[in-house]
């Protein structure tokens, strides 16, 4: 394959950065539709330094796998470190993977540097640069029971990784192989992690660059059991602006890094840092948490939660402390059942008096903050539905329920917006709820006036903002993560929602201000 790179070593030049010219030259000579195919975004300089710098392998020699490698950044920063901190360090081994077959040539340039630089420090190296998919090249591994391999294997000490981040098709082969770690459309990069833990000796470290979204959800939950069963996290590092990031390749994920082991001894404590993006990096708002908290391993969810500021560090202690939740209230959450392509025949735009029967059908844009508005007129978003036996299915009993909107956009202040609705809000027998809102209620029985209130209340109030955006950093509100969040007690529920239908205001500066007189955040010293 031709390099059609001319770019060379400067003098004294770093091998890292060395590898990000190199990144930086191709990444500008291949178009957009190119980097998205190959989930190619390349990591800055600036943050392969701090990934490398989380490791604190030594040894006399030292296995380290890349896959993705890319440039190979993560590689040479990483064996730059080593090199700078190890006393004993005598023999290094380089393992990398990557498939864009344009990129490899510039990758086998990277490498030769590197091995050039690392001689020059007397120290032996030994590379393997992979032109295979690193899933399909490892997809055995998948079917190891326990700790035995199904094939021999030599594991590796440390695994530094920016992957691919891309969604696969179901019947994608990867997809397939991968089917213990992953479900759904699972997304590449996840498949990436779970491999490289199961490649990792025993005590080996695992540093990778991600988006955070494996945090929370159903799409990652039988991932997170099975890599943070393997896996026993020592370091966070979270990159609060979207764009700061990988602004030169216009990547508008939040990205997170994590710094985990494989033991099974696990330290009782995690470290979680935050910065804007690049420029404060060096400067990063750091804070110690008890494992337990960032990750109950014998939860259900086993979700990751990532607070960052002292704030976020109040709020969670206060709902630490909260024991309820909706199941134990008997309180239930489910998505709307009106998919509306699927129901156009039932839909309808005007209120027709005579014999036909129709029920209110509320859509994402009818659900506001406190506030449930409808009609309001757009096309296509039809605010009635027939009541007739195909479409009954489709619709629920005419009772007091809480709608919450499944998305935010990211222009909305608050990630949760919910809307309080009553059943003498029409005379109907049904209403309908558009599959884009989910709908809380009590199954076998009804809400009370103030256990709406209260709840939507505190679904919109500023602290449950705070708390969800810890372990959510996208915009999905899912059903699951509702039920599974902790509750103040339900008397304190009803408390809240009597207050508010006492004082008749509704607003949302009400009803956060009542909120917030209950539950202060106390900050520790
Ligand atoms: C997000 S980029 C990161 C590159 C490099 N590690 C860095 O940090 O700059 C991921 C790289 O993985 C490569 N890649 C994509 N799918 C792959 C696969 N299945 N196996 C190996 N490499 C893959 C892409 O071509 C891309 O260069």
């Amino acid at each position: 394959m031709e390099n059609k790179t001319s770019i060379k070593p400067v003098k004294q030049e770093l091998p890292s950065q060395f590898a990000d010219r190199l990144g930086v030259e191709y990444s500008s000579s291949v178009s957009q539709q190119h980097k998205k195919e190959n989930g190619q975004f390349f990591t800055p300089v600036e943050i392969a330094g701090l990934m490398a710098s989380y490791s604190e392998s030594d040894g006399d020699t030292i296995r380290i796998l890349d896959p993705g490698c890319g440039s190979l950044i993560l590689s040479c920063a990483l064996v730059e470190h080593i090199v700078n901190t190890s006393k004993i360090l005598r023999t290094l081994e380089l393992v990398a993977y990557e498939t864009d077959f344009e990129l490899i040539p510039i990758a086998q340039q990277a490498l030769a540097y590197l091995e050039k630089w690392v001689n020059q420090q007397g120290i032996n190296i030994k590379t393997n640069l992979h032109t295979e998919d690193f899933i399909l090249f490892n997809s055995d591994y998948f079917k190891q029971k326990g700790d035995l391999f199904s094939k021999p294997v030599e594991l590796f000490d440390i695994v530094i990784s920016n992957p691919p981040y891309f969604k696969l098709s179901i019947d994608d082969k990867r997809a397939k192989v991968a089917k213990v770690v992953v479900n759904g459309h699972p997304n590449i990069y996840a498949i990436f992690m779970a491999l490289s833990a199961t490649l990792l000796k025993e005590n080996g470290e695992l540093i990778f660059i991600t988006p955070r979204s494996y945090a929370a959800g159903g799409y990652f939950k039988i991932f997170r059991e099975y890599f943070f069963r393997i896996i026993d996290l020592d370091k966070v590092h979270l990159f609060i602006s979207r764009k700061d990031t990988f602004s030169r390749d216009k990547v508008l994920q939040e990205t997170v890094i994590i710094k985990g082991t494989k033991r099974l001894n696990r330290e009782p404590h995690v470290t979680i840092s935050s910065s804007g993006g690049l420029n404060d990096l060096k400067t990063p708002l750091t804070k110690v948490f008890p494992k337990k908290d960032i990750i109950d391993l014998s939860s259900n969810e086993k979700i990751l939660y990532l607070p960052t500021t002292d704030n976020d560090e109040a709020v969670m202690e206060i709902f630490k402390n909260w024991s309820g939740n909706l199941k134990k209230y008997n309180i239930m959450i489910s998505t709307g059942p009106v998919v509306a392509f699927r129901a156009r025949d039932y839909l309808r735009e005007n209120f027709e008096n005579g014999t036909v029967q129709l029920a209110p059908l509320f859509w994402l844009h009818n659900v506001k903050q406190m506030v449930l508005e409808w009609p309001i007129v757009k096309p296509k978003k039809e605010q009635y539905i027939n009541i007739e036996e195909k479409s009954r299915p489709l619709l629920i009993p005419n009772k007091n329920y809480i709608l919450l909107r499944r998305f935010s956009s990211k222009d909305d202040k608050n990630r949760l917006i919910a809307a309080p609705y009553f059943f003498n809000f029409i005379q109907a027998d049904f209403i309908g709820v558009e599959n884009k809102v989910n709908y809380i209620y009590r199954k076998n029985g009804h809400l009370e006036r103030s256990e709406v209130v209260g709840l939507c209340a505190l679904l919109n109030s500023s602290l449950f903002d705070t708390f969800f955006r810890i372990f959510n950093g996208n915009v999905n509100v899912s059903a699951t993560e509702l039920r599974e969040m902790s509750l103040p007690p339900l008397n304190t529920i009803q408390e809240i929602g009597n207050t508010i239908i006492l004082a008749n205001d509704f607003s949302v500066e009400n009803t956060s201000r009542i909120v917030n007189e209950y539950f202060e955040p106390v900050y520790k010293t």
